[in-house]
C-alpha cells in the first residue's frame, strides 16, 4: 500500500502533463478501490501524501526555470486539488456507508415481542400466611410485625420463661455470637406479644405471622426454619370464650365449615390457663381426626405486669400455630420439605395466584 514510501522515487518524474496526469489517475484508482476509510487512508498516503509521486512533483516545481513555473504551478495545484476532493468525496461517502452499516447491524425492533419468561408460581405458605392475615384483618385486627434476629429477653424473660427453662437450652435455639449479647433467632412469634405491648395503645387486636428458627433437624415433619402466626387481644373484658369464639372462626373461615376446635389443658409460661388447641376435620388424610394446631390461652397476669399494664383492669388471650402445619393438613402435604425447597413444580399445584 504505502509502496511510495517505503521507495521514495530517487529521482522524482520530471514535471510533466502525462507525469501529472499518470499520478492523478493512480490517485483516483485508489480512491475508487478503497472499500472502507481504512484503506482510503492507506491510499491517502500513498498517493497524497508527503512521499507520494504528487508530493514529489509539487516539491519539484521549486526548481523549474521561472519562466514556466506559472503554468506547471498550475498544471500541479489542480491536479492535487482533483485528488483531494476525491478523498474527501469517498471518505464522506464511506463514512456514511458505514454509519449506516453499524445502525442497521444494532437495530433493535421496539415492536418486538421480548422473550417470555417463564412465569413463577407464589409460594403456597405466602399465599396461606396472607389469607390468613386477611381472615384477622377481616374481624378488625392489625398485622404486627417483630425482628427475626430478637433480643433474649422478648423471647423468653418477657413471656415469662425463667432462666432453666429448657426451651433456653443450646438444643433448641440457635444463639447469635457473641452470647453475651443475648440475641437469638427467634425461636417463636411470641415476642412479637411484648413488642406490641410496649408500643401500642390498648386495646390491641393484633396478628403476627413471621419466620421462627429452631435447631430441630431437616426431615419430613421438622425444619430448622419455619412460620407461625401469633395472635395477641388485651382488653377489657376479654375471657376463654373469646379466645375460642375466634379461633373456631379462623378454623372454618381457613378449613371450612365443618372444622372444629377443641382446648386441652397444657402449660405455656405466657399464658394462665394455657391450651393446647386441637382442630378436627372430616377430611383429613387418615379420616375425620383430631390434629395437634398450635397453643394458646390467657395472657399469663406476669407478661400484663412486665409491660406495665394492670391486671386487674386488662386482660387477653394469645395463641400460635404453625403455618407449615396448617397447610399440611389443609392441602394434605406429606414431606414437610417440600415447603423449604423451593421447586416450583411443588409451588404450581396450589395454583399460578399473583
Ligand atoms: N409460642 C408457642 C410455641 O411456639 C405457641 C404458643 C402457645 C403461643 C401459647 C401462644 C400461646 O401465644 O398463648 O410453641
Amino acid at each position: 500500500m504505502s509502496e511510495a514510501r517505503e521507495n521514495p522515487p530517487a529521482a522524482p518524474p520530471a514535471i510533466t502533463p502525462e507525469a501529472v496526469d499518470a499520478a492523478v489517475e493512480a490517485a483516483l484508482t485508489a480512491v475508487t478501490d478503497a472499500g472502507d476509510t481504512a484503506a482510503l487512508k492507506a491510499a491517502r498516503s500513498a498517493h497524497a501524501a508527503e512521499g507520494s509521486t504528487l508530493a514529489a512533483l509539487n516539491a519539484r516545481l521549486r526548481n523549474v526555470p521561472a519562466d514556466q513555473k506559472a503554468a506547471l504551478g498550475k498544471l500541479v495545484g489542480q491536479a492535487r486539488g482533483r485528488v483531494s476532493s476525491a478523498f474527501a468525496a469517498r471518505e464522506k461517502e464511506l463514512a456514511e456507508a458505514e454509519t449506516a452499516a453499524a445502525l442497521e447491524a444494532e437495530r433493535v425492533d421496539i415492536t418486538a415481542l421480548a422473550g417470555r419468561a417463564r412465569v413463577g408460581a407464589r409460594h403456597p405458605l405466602t399465599l396461606l400466611q396472607e389469607q390468613i392475615g386477611d381472615i384477622f384483618v377481616g374481624m378488625g385486627w392489625e398485622v404486627a410485625e417483630g425482628p427475626e434476629l430478637e433480643h433474649e429477653w422478648y423471647n423468653f424473660d418477657a413471656l415469662n420463661l425463667d432462666p432453666d427453662h429448657p426451651a433456653r437450652q443450646m438444643q433448641d435455639t440457635f444463639y447469635v455470637d457473641p452470647v453475651e449479647r443475648h440475641l437469638v433467632l427467634r425461636t417463636q412469634t411470641s415476642p412479637v406479644q411484648m413488642r406490641t405491648m410496649l408500643t401500642r395503645e390498648l386495646p390491641v387486636y393484633v396478628i403476627s405471622p413471621g419466620r421462627v428458627y429452631r435447631t430441630d433437624e431437616f426431615d419430613a415433619t421438622h425444619l430448622p426454619v419455619f412460620s407461625q402466626f401469633e395472635g395477641l387481644v388485651i382488653d377489657k373484658g376479654i375471657t376463654m370464650a373469646h379466645l375460642k369464639g375466634t379461633l373456631d372462626h379462623v378454623a372454618r373461615a381457613l378449613f371450612g365449615a365443618e372444622a372444629k376446635t377443641r382446648f386441652r389443658a397444657n402449660y405455656f409460661p405466657f399464658t394462665e390457663p394455657s391450651a393446647e388447641l386441637d382442630l378436627w376435620h372430616p377430611t383429613f388424610t387418615g379420616g375425620a381426626r383430631w390434629i395437634e394446631w398450635g397453643g394458646c390461652g390467657m395472657v399469663n397476669p406476669n407478661v400484663l405486669r412486665a409491660a406495665g399494664i394492670d391486671p386487674e383492669e386488662y386482660s387477653g388471650f394469645a395463641f400460635g400455630m404453625g403455618i407449615e402445619r396448617t397447610l399440611m393438613f389443609r392441602s394434605d402435604v406429606k414431606d414437610m420439605r417440600d415447603m423449604a425447597e423451593g421447586d416450583v413444580r411443588f409451588s404450581e399445584q396450589f395454583g399460578m395466584v399473583v
